[in-house]
């Protein structure tokens, strides 16, 4: 039985229609999950939406509609985005759904019994946007510290003692360097917790939409406690609840990786795994901040209506180059800038000009030259040859050590590097002179080359599914051999297969202005 990995999205709040930022989130954990299954592991990847809390219940109003309805719409915008980016997540989770619920009330259960709960009332801000509580010395100019609109509550309200587990969650950090990356967040939520915590409200008396607390149905359960736990309903936890499944439960949980974005940190790195430990249950292994996206150079918000819807980009410059572009245009962890302009580049740079051409050139020159007909590897290579292709066969050691620390875009940097070796190697023994002076030669050459790309087609499956496939199409690899036991030379191209005459894959982009 393989290996499994367990991935997670944040699941999104349905207040508004999903924009790039979402689909970014999204997009790495694809990535990450189409790697690890060509790496032989059983990959479970979830993704859904935060349909609970007083900002949804808000944007219903405003839309006029019933909050079931409206998360159900608004659900369904998120659910046709992972058909649109072609995103291979297993399993969709709403957590208006009766299988969430379940877990909820059953954690909920779990930290009274634990003696973790106790009624008190909460006097204090609180921002509907953010959905988080703020004390009065986090206020900046009023506000909160993001910037968000804060109001006054008073209300009765059940109380977690996170401050009780300061210190157990400082030993774990300790425990497990990797638990959060990149490091410099890491060291953000060492400090915040060193610096001290405070119990944690989580129920709100003053409206209803949301998870009743079990034992009082005056109160709803605070919506990051409901939506933190769909990564453990998702697994079939409870395993004695309504889709309860003991063996899935103990193969998914604990995560292999939350990924999420740099803003809900602190929910995830903190407040989750206090909750885990309050409930006796194991930790997740790792969890990953991503930087945010500007759009030139404005913050992406719904006021400034600047938002790019990712459907759009897609449909105007293609869904690879979408995808390669956020993965390799801002190291993974930093903040980015869109632009259109950037993009651009990157397609007709990257992609045509270098990842193209080169197997259009390639796969053009054998189906010329060679009658359409694979060439056969040289018994003996050259020391070019052989250059060439220790490269090739060195990536996927290095794609493999970059993507495990969540590095896309130094992934994607190592893999054109040899795309560039290629498109040197190219120019250095020129094949089309030796057409006529060398023909056999000239095929050994063409093999090498054909060779370098199935490896290249193959590795960045993840980030372009259906560019790959193409690349992989022309070459005539089985769709069976595509994955990652054939290559790093565990196995070399066929020949001797007819090929078909190659279209280009990725077209130049015209219009740079
Ligand atoms: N519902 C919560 C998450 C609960 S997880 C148990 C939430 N939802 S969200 O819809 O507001 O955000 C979801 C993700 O989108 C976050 O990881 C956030 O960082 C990401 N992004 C939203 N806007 C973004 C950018 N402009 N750029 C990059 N990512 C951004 O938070």
């Amino acid at each position: 039985m393989s290996k499994s990995y367990y991935i997670t999205t944040p699941i999104y709040y349905v207040n508004d229609k999903p924009h790039i930022g979402h689909a970014y989130t999204t997009l790495a954990c694809d990535v990450l999950a189409r790697f690890k299954r060509l790496d032989g592991y059983d990959v479970t990847f979830l993704t859904g939406t935060d349909e609970h809390g007083q900002k949804v219940e808000k944007a219903a109003e405003v839309a006029g509609l019933t909050p079931q309805i409206f998360t159900d719409q608004v659900s369904q915008n998120f659910q046709d985005l992972t058909k649109s980016m072609d995103f291979s997540n297993d399993d969709f989770i709403r957590t208006t759904e009766e299988r969430h619920k379940a877990a909820c009330q059953e954690i909920w259960s779990i930290l009274e019994k634990n003696g973790h709960i106790t009624l008190g009332k909460y006097e204090g801000w609180y921002s509907v946007r953010d959905e988080a509580f703020y004390t009065e010395t986090e206020l900046v100019d009023g506000k909160a510290p993001t910037g968000a609109p804060v109001e006054w509550v008073e209300e009765p309200s059940y109380f977690f003692n996170l401050s009780a587990w300061q210190v157990k969650l400082l030993e774990f950090y300790e425990q497990n360097p990797r638990f959060v990356g990149p490091e410099s967040r890491f060291n953000e939520v060492k400090s915040f917790v060193k610096g001290g915590l405070r119990d944690l409200s989580i129920s709100r008396a003053s409206f209803k939409w949301g998870v009743s607390v079990p034992s009082d149905d005056n109160h709803v359960m605070y919506v990051w406690l409901d939506a933190l736990t769909n990564y453990l309903t998702a697994t079939g936890w409870p395993v004695n609840g309504p889709a309860g499944e003991a063996k899935k439960h103990s193969r998914l949980w604990p995560a292999d990786l939350h990924m999420v974005g740099k803003d809900i940190l602190r929910f995830h790195a903190v407040y989750w795994p206090a909750f885990l430990m309050a409930a006796d249950l194991p930790l997740p292994t790792r969890v990953y901040a991503h930087g945010w996206w500007t759009n030139n150079g404005q913050k992406i918000s719904k006021s400034l209506g600047n938002a790019i819807d990712p459907n759009q980009l897609a449909k105007n410059y293609g869904l690879d180059q979408t995808r390669y572009f956020l993965m390799r245009e801002v190291p993974f962890g930093n903040d980015g800038d869109f632009s259109i302009k950037a993009m651009v580049q990157r397609m007709n740079g990257d992609l045509s000009n270098d990842l193209g051409n080169l197997s259009q050139r390639v796969l053009s020159m054998i189906f010329k030259n060679c009658d359409g007909i694979m060439p056969a590897l040289p018994i003996n290579l050259t020391n070019e040859d052989k250059a060439l292709l220790t490269s090739a066969d060195a990536l996927l050691e290095k794609v493999r050590q970059h993507i495990n620390n969540q590095a896309f875009h130094e992934a994607l940097r190592v893999i054109w590097q040899v795309v560039s070796q290629a498109n040197r190697y190219v120019d250095s023994v020129a094949p089309w002179a030796l057409k006529k002076t060398d023909p056999l030669r000239m095929a050994e050459v063409l093999a090498v080359l054909a060779e370098t790309i199935r490896q290249i087609g193959i590795l960045v499956q993840p980030i372009m599914p259906r560019s790959a496939a193409k690349i992989l199409d022309q070459l005539v690899v089985d769709s069976d051999e595509r994955d990652f036991s054939v290559i790093g030379g565990a196995a070399r191209l066929a020949n001797g297969q007819k090929i078909i005459k190659p279209e280009p894959i990725f077209p130049r982009y015209l219009d740079e202005s």
